[in-house]
Order: structure tokens, then C-alpha cells, then sequence
């Protein structure tokens, strides 16, 4: 079903993302080390990417085409919906950290560490549920035109928030991002 596996390809990306931060939150943890460019590349990527881009799909998008299809929303609808908002809170908390850290403050570099944790591990519990639980539920009982209008208008709504010049620059972190991080 190519409108859910847009949504699970997005989830492979954002999971990179996770592997290239914890290896940022190693060197900030040992010593101290973060390349502030790199690290806010990564915010914005949540920030736009993941909360404005992606979530903006399930919630605006997915989630009521699965009401329609008979999901009711009280359960795993609104399960995922409780745990986007934990994760703003979570880039809230790491902005707010990561202010102090710039500013000089290297004394809160274990807890900006352990905020980008918190939020790693809540959004790997969150895709682990999506990609096993809520998204099969989709899969089998959207019809193809569902799909396919789903398809068209996650396209739409990614051009509007974050446009295809912004879309490919965040494929060129990743890529970027990986060789210096994870090679
Ligand atoms: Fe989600
Ligand atoms: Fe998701």
C-alpha cells in the first residue's frame, strides 16, 4: 500500500537521524564536543520533518481516513496522537538545552543528552507501534482508491509544509550526516 509506505520509508530516515544523534550526545557526553550547526540541523529536522511533515500526515491525513474506514479513535488513534505531543514537549525541553549549552553553560550537556535519549526512545516505541500495530490496521482495510487518494494528498501537504527544496536539502543532511557520524 504506497500511501502507508511513504509513512514507514519516512520512519527508516528518522531512525538514521536517531543513530547520527546518539553518536552526536556521545561526544557531548564525554567531552563536552557539539558541532552547533549539525545539532540544529537536527532540531529542524524534528521540528519540520518529523512534527510538522510526517506527524502532520498521520494526524491530518491517516488518522481520520482510518476513522472513516471504521478505526474507532479511542485506542491506538489516540494513543499515537497522546505520545506526538509527548515528543514536542521533548524538542521543547531540547531546544530550551541546547539555548543553554550555546550560551556557554556546558554544565547542561548531560541533561541535554539525556533529553534527545528521552525523546529517541519514546519515538522508537512510537514507530515500533505504528509499523506493527496501527498502520496493519490500515493496510487491510483501506480500499486502493483510499490509498491512492491518501497518496495525492500526503504529497500535497509535504509541498506545503515544508516545500521540495527543503525536502531534498534534509535528504543531503542525512546523506552528509551518515558520512561523518556513522561510516
Ligand atoms: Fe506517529
Ligand atoms: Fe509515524
Amino acid at each position: 500500500m504506497k500511501s502507508i509506505d511513504q509513512l514507514k520509508n519516512e520512519h527508516e530516515g528518522i531512525k538514521i537521524v536517531f543513530r547520527v544523534l546518539r553518536k552526536m550526545c556521545e561526544s557531548l557526553q564525554s567531552d563536552h564536543t557539539l558541532d552547533f550547526d549539525h545539532f540544529e540541523g537536527i532540531l529542524e529536522f524534528f521540528e519540520i520533518f518529523v512534527d510538522k511533515c510526517h506527524h502532520g500526515k498521520e494526524e491530518d491525513l491517516l488518522f481520520p481516513a482510518m476513522e472513516l474506514a471504521g478505526i474507532p479513535r479511542q485506542g491506538p488513534i489516540e494513543t499515537m496522537l497522546s505520545e506526538h505531543n509527548t515528543g514536542r514537549g521533548h524538542i521543547k525541553a531540547i531546544r530550551q538545552a541546547f539555548a543553554r549549552f550555546q550560551s556557554g553553560d556546558t554544565a547542561v550537556s548531560g541533561a541535554l543528552a539525556e533529553e534527545c535519549e528521552k525523546y529517541i526512545l519514546l519515538m522508537l516505541d512510537h514507530i515500533y507501534k505504528e509499523n506493527n500495530i496501527l498502520y496493519p490496521m490500515g493496510e487491510t482495510r483501506f480500499s486502493q482508491e483510499t490509498d491512492e487518494k491518501l497518496y495525492q494528498e500526503f504529497d500535497t501537504l509535504e509541498a506545503e509544509r515544508i516545500g521540495t527544496g527543503k525536502h531534498e536539502a534534509f535528504h543531503q543532511m542525512i546523506d552528509q550526516f551518515t558520512q561523518i557520524y556513522l561510516d
